[in-house]
């Protein structure tokens, strides 16, 4: 057997879940105990496991069978283990639970050399601040939203494009039937990777992103147009964090007010309004939520997600810590956790796919 650096480590998810999670714990799993016979420890919940020392030895029976699996056979929630502590509010320590210490003996009780964490941006942030601390850390990018800083992709990303993908072409064809306006909101955060993705897999007339403050006269010009050349329906597909000129010149505490004001449910119900008054036309709303997240991974993810898994043994072996895995220019690599903590990765203003999706006719809601 290889030696290692790590005899025996944690794994846990944490943030939203997203198809691959159990082909990355497999993977990671299957090479550490397969191929380096550490020991697995796995923790319920995300950081919220290590908090209440949450946890149970994982043995090989327990990530056999799971590579197909949705969810993640670990649990996860969204607890920031540091909020409160470094970002200036009032801290979980002076009201008695310094969850960072409490994580540094649960590590230390349970005899881990590292930690492996499956999260996103959130996620690989804490790891960074727990690295900080003096623990051994291994990120591994995950997030329908691909929107984590250092990887061309994250695992569960394709999967969402495809449903999201096949969501808009049942659309269409409604859509054609009743000569309708159709506005599909789709998730991804403050990011338009997974509309834009699934916007020109769907044939998207027009696709509203983060990245590119809409105007609703341009949305409504350019439906109108199609319908003048004879194409009376429109599909719109609507990222969930896309916003009006108006709102991106708001300051962004102003603006978050100003959408928790806003009389209706998300963004796409807006747009549809928006759309509806301005051309008469029929228009309906469907938000895909959370069926983005849920579900068997595609292929493509359950091989992304084994390499990366894969990928996290190895750093483990050889003792590689405060590093996220990431792919780069179609090779697997990693960076270090602290050029990751804090930062967001938004489509580019240059990105070409932004400019196929032009190419295509794909209406940003941005022409004059
Ligand atoms: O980060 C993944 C994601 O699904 C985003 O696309 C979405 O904004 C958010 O999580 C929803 O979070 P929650 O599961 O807390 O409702």
């Amino acid at each position: 057997m290889p030696k290692s650096a790590v005899k025996r480590f944690g794994i846990l998810t944490s943030g939203g879940d997203c198809p691959g999670l159990n082909a990355a714990i497999r993977g990671v799993a299957k090479a550490a105990s397969g191929v380096f016979g550490m020991e697995i420890v796995g923790i319920s919940n995300g950081y919220r496991g290590l908090i209440e020392g949450d946890a149970h030895e994982l043995s090989p029976e327990d990530f056999s069978g799971i590579l197909t699996r949705g969810g993640t056979i670990l649990g996860s929630s969204r607890e920031k283990p540091f909020k409160g502590r470094d970002d200036g509010t009032v801290s979980d320590a002076e009201v008695g639970q310094d969850k960072p210490e409490l994580i540094k003996e649960t590590v230390e009780r349970l005899r881990l050399d590292a930690l492996v964490v499956l999260g996103g941006n959130g996620t690989n942030t804490t790891a960074h601040l727990l690295s900080k601390e003096g623990l051994n850390v291994i990120g591994l990018p995950k997030t329908i939203d691909n929107d984590i800083w250092g990887t061309d992709v994250t695992f569960g990303f394709h999967s969402a494009v495809d449903i999201a993908t096949e969501s808009i072409d049942r659309l269409h064809s409604t859509a054609h039937s009743h000569n309708r306006v159709m506005v599909i909101e789709l998730m991804g955060h403050k990011a338009g990777w997974l509309a834009l993705y699934a916007g020109i897999a769907g044939g998207g007339d027009v696709i509203l992103i983060p990245e590119i403050p809409y105007e609703a006269a341009s949305v409504a010009r350019d439906i109108e147009k199609r319908r003048s050349e004879g194409k009376a329906f429109s599909i719109v597909v609507v990222a969930e964090g896309a916003l009006s000129k108006e709102e991106a010149m708001l300051p962004k505490k102003e603006r978050k007010r100003a959408r928790e004001k806003m009389p209706y449910p998300s963004i796409g119900y807006r747009v549809a309004a928006e759309i509806q008054a301005a051309t008469g036309m029929e228009t309906r709303v469907t938000v895909l939520g959370y069926l983005q997240r849920g579900g068997t991974p595609s292929p493509y993810d359950r091989v992304l997600a084994t390499t990366f898994g894969t990928a996290a043994a190895e750093l483990l072996a050889r003792g590689r810590f405060g590093r996220m895995v990431a792919m780069k220019d179609a090779c697997v690599s990693s960076v270090p956790l602290s050029e990751v903590a804090d930062k967001t990765k938004t489509i580019p203003l240059d990105h070409h796919m932004l400019d196929t999706a032009r190419l295509v006719g794909a209406c940003f809601g941005d022409e004059h």
